[in-house]
């Protein structure tokens, strides 16, 4: 059996970003570009991948690490063919068929390499090219066929003539090529051209004229999108969206209104969950059976079985266990843990905090670095004051707690079992068990102030 290696393309700059971010950097349903080709080789099992990599090689790099994969740096970039003979040295050792494959092509699908190795293998061929007809080619390298039909060459758009800009047949940027023949006529490509570039093809060109067996797969056109703007950017995103949609609905999820839905690549989501129009998730957010979730953003956190969150709520790094209720507009930070059956409402923010089972924090709220027992109730207006301008401190509040409205805790402090504090405390020591506290002045009533007052003539 021959070997099967890969050469991703990675190492331009993508000047029609417009952007100090390097292309393959940028983000496609919340994961970098580079990441998607990254994929779908590993889905593919070969036996070695080379990145190459340039712009920004550094934060490429990180993409890359723990990942199977060999970065080799092409520097300066000088073109999609100087691109690929930086990774010769890199497969001295590798034998057979390489797949090259630039990283800014990210809707492609396992099927359809799957189909570009078997034809490559059925007809023996030396180079095959994945080829696509578009409505709009604007952009891409048109396909030259001779009149008996068989590829002859690739010509960018930019030299292209005016006849040949008329042809809707395109190169999508992904190939099959046999080691030995790819690297032997890099070797005598020139940058004879508009851009002053190593083309990669112009390895067709050669292919054709030293009478090797050259092939064209054609694939869907909304598989095949380079991101080179934007705009094609944009255009991606809204075609993966709509299918991770799909596929969510295929799993038994429902979506009120698919298109006003934003599912990141990486979300799971368990079957009768219901998600509302406005629903933004994102990372690996994981949702849990039956939950129910209104307009909202959620990032990486889980979400348990039945839970549900009401609208415009920011939920981040946190965990809701099931039977949770959260929101409308409430704010969960990182390290928030709501466990089994509590309630979070209104205008509540809570950060690096557990709130036990089924204890509430239901109005204007601020939560931060406290641990809060099973069934305690935290009154309208509580504050956890957990930060004295150096440090901050934790808050500790034990099982069946009843904080009246308006109360602040200042941390350090604990507050034992079952105790009661009195509504507009300020709590600066612990409070031990079955005991009530309270810090407020006395109340006075002046009786009869407000009439004396009142019979006062104006402006005196
Ligand atoms: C390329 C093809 C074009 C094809 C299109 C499909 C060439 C000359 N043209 O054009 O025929 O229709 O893809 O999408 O190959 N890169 C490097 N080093 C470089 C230059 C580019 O690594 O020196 C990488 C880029 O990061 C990118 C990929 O190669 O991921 C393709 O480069 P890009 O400039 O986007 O090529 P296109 O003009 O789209
Ligand atoms: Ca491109």
């Amino acid at each position: 059996m021959k070997g099967k290696g890969a050469i991703i393309l990675a190492a331009g700059q993508g000047k029609r970003m417009k952007s100090k971010k390097a292309k393959v950097l940028h983000e496609l349903a919340g994961k970098p570009l580079v990441s998607y080709p990254l994929e779908l080789v590993r889905r593919a099992r070969l036996q070695t991948v080379c990145v190459i990599v340039g712009h920004q090689a550094e934060a490429v790099n990180k993409i890359l690490a723990g990942r199977p994969v060999t970065a080799v740096l092409q520097d300066p970039p000088l073109g999609t063919g100087h691109a690929v003979l930086q990774a010769e040295k890199a497969l001295k050792n590798f034998n057979g068929t390489l797949l090259i494959l630039n990283a800014d092509t990210p809707l492609l699908r396992d099927e359809t390499l799957g189909r570009l190795w078997a034809s490559h293998r059925k007809k023996n061929a030396d180079l095959s090219l994945l080829t696509t007809r578009l409505a709009e080619p604007h952009g891409y390298g048109r396909i030259i066929r001779n009149q008996d039909g068989t590829i002859s060459r690739v010509v960018e758009e930019k030299d292209a003539s005016s006849a040949e800009r008329t042809i809707r047949e395109v190169n999508t940027g992904v190939y099959l090529i046999e080691k030995s023949f790819l690297f032997a006529s890099l070797k005598k490509i020139r940058p004879d051209n508009r851009q002053k570039e190593y083309y990669l093809t112009d390895v067709i060109h050669i292919a054709a004229r030293e009478g090797k067996r050259l092939i064209g797969v054609e694939a869907d056109p909304e598989e095949v999108i380079g991101i080179n703007s934007r705009a094609d950017l944009a255009a991606a995103e809204r075609i993966l969206r709509l299918q991770i949609n799909d596929h969510w609905m295929s799993k038994g999820v429902t979506l009120i209104d698919p298109e006003r839905i934003q599912i990141d690549s990486d979300v799971k989501i368990a079957r009768d969950a219901i998600l509302h129009p406005g629903v933004t998730l994102e990372g690996k957010t994981i949702i849990g059976e039956g939950s129910v979730i209104y307009a909202s953003r959620i990032k990486d956190s889980r979400i348990g079985k039945g839970v549900i969150i009401k609208d415009h709520c920011v939920i981040e790094e946190a965990g809701i266990e099931s039977g949770g209720t959260v929101g409308p507009y409430a704010h969960l930070r990182p390290g928030t843990l709501i466990r089994k059956g509590a309630k979070v409402g209104n205008f509540v923010e809570i950060k690096k905090s557990t709130l036990g089972k089924g204890s509430k924090a239901n109005h204007l709220s601020y939560i931060g670095d406290a641990e809060i027992g099973k069934e305690v109730n935290i009154g309208a207006g509580t504050i956890t004051c957990n930060y004295d301008g150096h440090k901050k401190e934790k808050t500790i509040i034990e099982d069946k707690v009843f904080i009246g409205s308006d109360t602040q805790m200042v941390a350090p402090v604990r507050i034992g079992a079952r105790s009661l504090i009195a509504a507009g405390s300020t709590i600066t020591e612990d409070v031990p068990s079955d005991t009530l506290a309270l810090s407020r002045t006395r109340q006075e009533n002046k009786v009869g102030w407000v009439k004396k007052k009142s019979t006062r003539p104006k402006g005196k």
